[in-house]
C-alpha cells in the first residue's frame, strides 16, 4: 500500500490544533493510515485530575476502533512545532496491538517499524501460548 507521508503528516497537525493541552500546554497530534485506506487521527486530551490525561495516541486507537477498526500501517505523531515526536511507552504498547512489529512510525530519521520501537513486544499473540 502506497503510504502518503506528506498527507500523514499534514492531518497530524491538523489534530494537534485541536489538542485539549490546557494543564501542560504541550499539544499533541497523531495521524495513521488504516488497513482499508482510510486515515484516522487523534489528538491529546488533558484532565484537571492531571494524571488522568489521555495521550493523542489513545484518541487515535479510540477512533481506529469507532470508525470500523482495521490495521495501523503507518503513523506519523507531531508536536506544537509540527515535528516528529515520539510516541511515550505506554502509546507504544497501545500501538502495538493494532499494528504489530510492521508498523511504520515516522522518526526524525525516517520510517521506523514498531518492532525497533518496541522491540520483544508483548501482544495478543503471547495470550495464545
Ligand atoms: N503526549 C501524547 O499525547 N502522546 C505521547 O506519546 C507523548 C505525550 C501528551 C500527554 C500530555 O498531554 C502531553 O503530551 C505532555 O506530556
Amino acid at each position: 500500500m502506497q503510504i502518503e507521508w506528506d498527507s500523514l503528516h499534514e492531518q497530524a497537525k491538523i489534530a494537534m490544533a485541536k489538542a485539549y493541552a490546557p494543564y501542560s500546554k504541550f499539544p499533541v497530534g497523531v495521524a495513521a493510515l488504516i488497513s482499508d485506506g482510510r486515515i484516522i487521527s487523534g489528538c491529546n486530551v488533558e484532565n484537571a485530575s492531571y494524571g488522568l490525561g489521555l495521550c493523542a495516541e489513545c484518541g487515535l486507537v479510540s477512533n481506529l476502533i469507532a470508525s470500523g477498526g482495521g490495521r495501523l500501517i503507518a503513523a506519523v505523531c507531531v508536536g506544537a512545532d509540527g515535528n516528529f515526536l515520539s510516541p511515550c511507552g505506554r502509546c507504544r504498547q497501545l500501538l502495538f496491538e493494532h499494528g504489530g512489529n510492521d508498523l511504520l512510525f515516522m522518526t526524525p530519521d525516517g520510517p521506523a517499524p514498531m518492532s525497533k520501537l518496541l522491540p520483544w513486544a508483548f501482544g495478543p499473540d503471547d495470550l495464545t501460548q
